[in-house]
């Protein structure tokens, strides 16, 4: 059997389907030309490897396949930190990790509370759609802040990224390029509009004004590139996965009412919670590397040149790392989940988006007596690599 990301069962049972691969040939070659890894300690390997290269857009198959090196999407892409490798990485990371700064996220830890209140207000009790109301406008309005973007360009900036984020998919459909590539220089221009008005305005504590105002570690200015480049990676990446980690999170609290007891009884392990939550079900499921030597993981030799996927929903349900791992322990002590990655790329916004998703089921908690699905099955929406609900309605009683 082969593991085939278009496999029904990764639809209707994903969790049996990774038990499989994990327990009968879990470094996995497939004949579509690519590697997968289920095991916890194999995937946390190969992601701290100095051999674990991210650098996609410097692979000429990869390029060619989204409009060759001189489209606008893999241009935009081949600035993108998540992207890249050694020191063009480091650089773009140490601005991101000055606007992700202690100081910076315990500012969030203040205007979090005030932006859930104003959420949960217009929601209101009775039945609501959780995804629509909370899940979405929440981490969108909170990295829109954190980036300086202001309120009326946000609807704009959500519309235009989510075909170009799909760059990262697998493959990528030949309406999907076209579309990717009308979309990436209207988001440019869009960006260059901030980064002009951040140039003449003086530094605040915004990702557009860190980049415009620093310099990187040679003593160069950032470019624009670097900059719409790091706007539109740090938009996608700190709405979309934390949309799924508070969708997927509640659902898995309200499918387990003794978990939802505990935390209702006990709000002081939110932070804990969170983890395990993340966990159990993972927003992001896949992510890729290219292997740049010859290396030997689990004892299974793979060659440089290739391609490996690790799948982060397998490694949270490793027996050999988590006893008794289908079920979900708010309790358990040591998750340290692979859900945030690890290594060079590992998640920069971890701290945030617990703040975030802790501090909304804190409120919904505290507001509501009672919190119930409305829809025993919500539906979910077709992603390769988000678990992602379409929507999640609950009846919400004070
Ligand atoms: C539940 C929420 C989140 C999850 C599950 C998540 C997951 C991930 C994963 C899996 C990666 C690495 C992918 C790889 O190794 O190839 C990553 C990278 C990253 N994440 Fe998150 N993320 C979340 C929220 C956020 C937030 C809120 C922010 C910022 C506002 C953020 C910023 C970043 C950045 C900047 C990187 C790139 C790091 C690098 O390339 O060095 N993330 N995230």
């Amino acid at each position: 059997m082969y593991f085939d990301f278009k496999d029904p069962q990764l639809r209707t049972d994903r969790f049996a389907y990774y038990r499989h691969f994990r327990e009968n040939d879990p470094v996995h070659w497939t004949p579509h030309g690519y590697w997968v890894l289920f095991r916890y300690d194999d995937i946390d390997e190969l992601l701290r490897s100095p051999d674990a290269s991210s650098n996609f857009p410097a692979n000429s198959d990869w390029a060619r396949a989204r409009g060759g090196p001189s489209s606008p999407v893999v241009r935009f892409t081949s600035k993108i930190m998540l992207l890249q490798d050694g020191a063009a990485h480091k650089r773009l990371r140490r601005v991101v990790g000055k606007v992700l700064s202690r100081r910076v996220v315990d500012q969030f830890r203040i205007r979090v509370p005030q932006i859930v209140t104003e959420l949960l207000d217009a929601a209101g009790p009775g039945e609501v759609d959780v995804m629509s109301t909370m899940a979405m406008p929440l981490p969108v309005a909170v990295v829109c802040e954190l980036m300086g973007v202001p309120s009326e360009m946000r609807p704009r900036f959500r519309a235009w990224t989510a075909p170009i984020s799909q760059v990262i998919d697998r493959s990528v459909s030949p309406a999907n390029l076209i579309e990717m590539n009308r979309l990436a220089p209207k988001f440019r221009a869009l960006c260059l509009e901030l980064i002009r008005d951040a140039r003449a305005a003086p530094p605040v504590d915004t990702l557009i004004s860190a980049m415009v105002h620093s310099l990187d570690d040679t003593g160069a200015p950032y470019t624009d590139d670097d900059i719409v480049a790091t706007v539109g990676m740090l938009f996608i990446a700190g709405h979309e996965t934390t949309i799924n980690l508070i969708g997927n999170g509640l659902l898995a609290l309200l499918r387990n009412p003794d978990a939802l007891s505990l935390l209702r009884a006990n709000p002081d392990i939110m932070p804990t919670a969170i983890e395990e939550l993340s966990r159990y079900d993972p927003s992001a499921r896949f992510a890729a590397r290219l292997l740049t030597s010859d290396v030997k993981i689990g004892g299974t030799p793979i060659p440089a040149g290739e391609c490996v996927f690790v799948v982060f929903d397998s490694a949270g349900r490793d027996p050999d790392r988590y006893p008794n791992p289908d079920h979900l322990d708010l309790t358990r002590t040591g998750v340290k989940s692979l859900a945030f990655s690890a290594g060079p790329h590992a998640c920069m916004g971890k701290t945030l988006a617990t703040v975030e998703a802790g501090t909304l089921f804190t409120e919904l908690l505290h507001r509501y007596r009672t919190i119930e699905l409305a829809s025993t099955n919500p539906p979910v929406q077709e992603h390769w690599h988000l678990q992602m609900l379409a929507s999640l309605p609950v009846r919400l009683t004070p």
